[in-house]
């Protein structure tokens, strides 16, 4: 594909309504036009999770003002558009149905090519927008719904090194929040109260440590916080601040090992690669502690560290609209309007279902 390329793209998963005008030079380089988010947080915070049909309700009423807010931003009209990428899966599907059929409406209005893009594959291909990497890197998505190790080989090329066999990671700090009678979302509640906070007083498990796979497990950490808590009662603030402490700590040392032996195994399958890099992508890469982590075990094992700026790790429609330029860059076909939203739909067509994982099932 020659000429420069400008996509619009939206993202309607699950709690962010998103839309976003990118463009992709020639040479692969990207640039994001115009870039709305809204997020509806505050309609969920209330029961403590993501209610799917609030949020699918507030997706139709905010989308279409926040894709003519996006092309204003970006200066552009629908025709300067070349292509629409909307996602559709995994996610809730109430959402997901919305932005794919104003994604499909846009499409058959305008006789532009549509894409259905893979939710993950917007995060595992937000790092070469933000930092021009090339194939294959390492990526770590860490986030409500998810937490996976992916190898990202080329455009529509993954390979699921690892995944969580029970809770996500962003959901394991959301849950520990709740036991402990901190606000919604838990992960800046609990990275919060943890800077306070004792992490060598509880000696919480570290799931799967040693293990050869490359999975994650966090629910066993969880019930260790219960116990904990509960062993305690009543437990005074410096106990909260000591088990944050604690449960953060058990996380990066999980971390340590799980990714680290991914790097290593990164190394030797690709001996060549000179610059090997790991991204990180999710909600919970926001922790200072756990990017640190990562930092260091990257500085040790000769790895480039890519930590895209949080708002382009957490659910934005930049990453939607620059997946579909990369689609459309490649050759690679666009989708027919009858294409349908997936509720779920791994990366890895090749992956087998781990029992119990991404059992929520509503955040990527
Ligand atoms: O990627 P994201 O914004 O939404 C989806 O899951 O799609 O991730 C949200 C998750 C929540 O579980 C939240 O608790 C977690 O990211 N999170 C954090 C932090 N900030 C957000 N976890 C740990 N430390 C944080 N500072
Ligand atoms: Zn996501």
């Amino acid at each position: 594909m020659s000429a420069p390329l400008r996509i619009l793209g939206i993202e309607t998963s699950c709690d962010e309504t998103a839309a976003s005008v990118v463009l992709r030079e020639k040479d692969g380089s990207g640039r994001i036009l115009g870039d709305v988010v809204l997020s509806q947080l505050e309609e969920h915070s209330a029961y403590g999770g993501v209610v799917p049909e609030i949020a699918a309700r507030a997706h139709v009423e905010a989308l279409d003002t926040l894709i003519e807010e996006a092309l204003l931003r970006a200066g552009v009209k629908l025709a300067d558009i070349d292509a629409i990428a909307a996602t559709s899966g995994p996610g809730l599907i109430g959402g997901l149905i919305v932005g794919l059929m104003t994604g499909k409406a846009i499409a058959r209005a305008t006789g532009k090519p549509l894409y259905a893009v893979n939710h993950l594959e917007g995060h595992a291909l937000t790092a070469r927008l933000t930092d021009g990497l090339t194939f294959p890197y390492l990526m770590l998505l860490v986030s409500g719904g998810h937490t996976q190790l992916i190898l990202v080989k080329g455009v529509g090329d993954y390979e699921r090194w690892g995944t969580t066999i029970d809770d996500a990671l962003g959901e394991a700090f959301d849950k520990t929040a709740k036991l402990l009678g901190l606000p919604y979302p838990g992960g800046p509640a609990v990275e919060r109260m943890a800077r306070t906070g004792d992490p060598k007083r509880f000696d919480f498990p570290r799931p799967l440590v040693g293990d050869a796979r490359l999975d994650f497990s966090f629910s066993g950490l969880k019930t260790a916080v219960r116990q904990a808590a509960q062993s305690l009662e009543p437990v005074t603030e410096q106990d909260i601040a000591d088990i944050c402490a604690s449960f953060q700590r058990a996380i990066s040392r999980t971390l340590k090992d799980r990714v680290g032996r991914g790097l290593k195994r990164f190394k030797a399958e690709f001996a060549a690669v000179e610059k090997p890099a790991l991204v990180v992508a999710g909600g919970v890469a926001a922790n200072q502690e756990l990017r640190a982590t990562l930092q260091d075990l990257c500085d040790q094992n000769g790895f480039r560290f890519v930590a895209p700026p949080l708002q382009l790790c957490t659910d934005n429609a930049a990453m939607i609209a620059w997946a579909g330029a990369e689609r459309l860059a490649a050759g690679l076909a666009a989708d027919g309007l009858d294409v349908a939203p997936r509720s779920r739909w791994p990366l890895d067509n090749n992956a087998q279902a781990l029992i119990g994982s991404g059992k929520r099932g509503a955040k990527a």
